[in-house]
């Protein structure tokens, strides 16, 4: 089983991310997760801290001459901003007095995180519960697709909407109706998306969609968006129905909704199926060459919590951030009084960069089911159990029903 924990505050000097469970020989770069803590911080709508930040990771265990040991992987990521902030994060009591954050911001977890942890000062709430973590989370993700792609797994993503602007919203119906032609792969449909400051497929909407930001930067508000995750290459047979903890499709409901203020993931065409009948919804079974395959997609892959072969579709739903220029409404916890919510630096809308972390938990979760099924301890025995399984399914259940 893999696991992995991140430790660091958004100010503080560095996050630190542990993998384990990966096996050994899987070749791996500090460019290629590189690559993507770059992707995750870009994004129109984003605040001057992406500018002041260049996330890169310092591997400092777990891989040797490019290739990984099957030990924990351990990766480093400063903190460049970390400088401004000595005093305020000092981990000694400074002699000089830190002011103090009294007022809590509506939506974030200012109020939530002192009033459990006793805290007296609401930064320490805001430094652990700062999405700056996803960063750490993407170093994580990055081994995982990594190891997927030796598998013909590919992960994807791409916005859909921002502040209710659309682009391209038949591609999902099209993904559904597994018809799309023109992307063939999830990584395609995110080296497409990625050409888009804001990350979407239409570009003609790009502008629109800029313009809201804009506009709604100048009014002191925020906004959020929907977002498309897309798994393809996956085989059949990840997940069981055996036991409501091992359900694929709860475990990737599970890892989207960890990430910051993600407030909706539906599987497929889900929230819509519930207005459908059951011939609209349920996709037929088709027979081709030497595997079953599914006339439309609607299920979004994955059938009794299990993979059945087809793209895994996801669209999730990000709240807008919840730090407001022109601010909501709080009470200061020093006097009691009503006030105004703070503002700090913050982003507008983080929907492309809230994307690629969805990408990263993603290829998480399918990298831990795929090594449930096929584990062992290489990379190379990982393959010939693959293999195995893949080549044989099929002519088994043949073999097996034959009259
Ligand atoms: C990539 C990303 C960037 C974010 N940036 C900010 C930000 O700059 N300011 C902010 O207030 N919230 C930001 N958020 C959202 C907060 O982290 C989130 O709203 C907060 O944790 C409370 O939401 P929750 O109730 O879902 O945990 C960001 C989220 C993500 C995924």
């Amino acid at each position: 089983m893999i696991r992995f924990l991140t430790a660091g505050e958004s100010h503080g000097k560095a996050f630190v991310t542990i993998v384990e469970g990966f096996p050994s020989n899987l070749p791996i770069s500090s460019d290629y997760i590189d690559f993507h803590l770059k992707r995750r911080q870009g994004g129109y709508g984003r605040s001057n801290r992406m500018k002041i930040e260049s996330d890169a990771v310092q591997i400092l265990s777990g891989i040797r001459l490019g290739k990984t040991l099957g030990s924990p992987i351990s990766f480093l990521i400063e903190n460049k901003d970390w400088v401004n902030w000595k005093d305020v994060m000092s981990i000694v009591k400074p002699t000089d007095s830190i002011k103090k954050i009294t007022i809590p911001r509506p939506g974030h977890a200012d109020l939530v995180g002192v009033s459990k942890y006793n805290f007296d000062d609401i930064r320490n709430s805001i430094e652990r519960s700062s999405a700056r973590e996803t960063a750490a989370r993407v170093a994580a993700g990055s081994v995982a697709r990594k190891f997927l792609e030796h598998f013909g797994i590919q992960i994807g993503s791409y916005v859909e909407s921002i502040g209710g602007i659309y682009s391209y919203k038949d591609h999902f119906n099209e993904l559904l109706q597994n018809k799309t032609s023109s992307v063939k792969t999830g990584w395609e449909i995110s080296v497409k998306a990625d050409k888009s400051v804001v990350r979407v497929l239409d570009k003609t909407q790009e502008k629109k969609i800029i313009n809201k930001i804009i506009s709604i930067k100048k009014s002191g508000d925020t906004v959020g968006g929907n977002f498309i995750a897309i798994a393809t290459g996956v085989p059949v047979g990840l997940g069981s129905f055996m036991q409501f903890d091992r359900r694929l499709d709860a475990d990737i409901a599970f890892h989207l909704m960890s990430i910051n203020a993600v407030k909706g993931v539906e599987m497929g065409n889900g929230f819509e199926s519930a207005n459908q009948f059951g011939s609209q919804v349920h996709d037929e079974i088709t027979i081709n060459g030497k595997s079953f395959s599914r006339k439309t997609n609607h299920s979004g892959g994955i059938e009794g919590g299990i993979s059945n072969g087809l793209p895994i579709l996801i669209r999730a739903a990000m709240k807008p951030i919840s730090t407001l220029a022109k601010p909501l409404n709080s009470i200061d916890l020093s006097s009691m009084k009503k006030v105004a919510s703070r503002y700090e630096r913050s982003d507008f809308t983080a929907v492309p960069s809230c994307a690629v972390v969805a990408e990263s938990m993603l290829a998480w979760v399918i990298a831990k089911h795929f090594l449930i099924k096929f584990g062992g301890d290489s990379l190379e025995e990982i393959r010939d159990n693959f293999n195995s399984f893949t080549k044989k399914s099929f002519n088994r259940i043949r073999k097996g029903f034959k009259k």
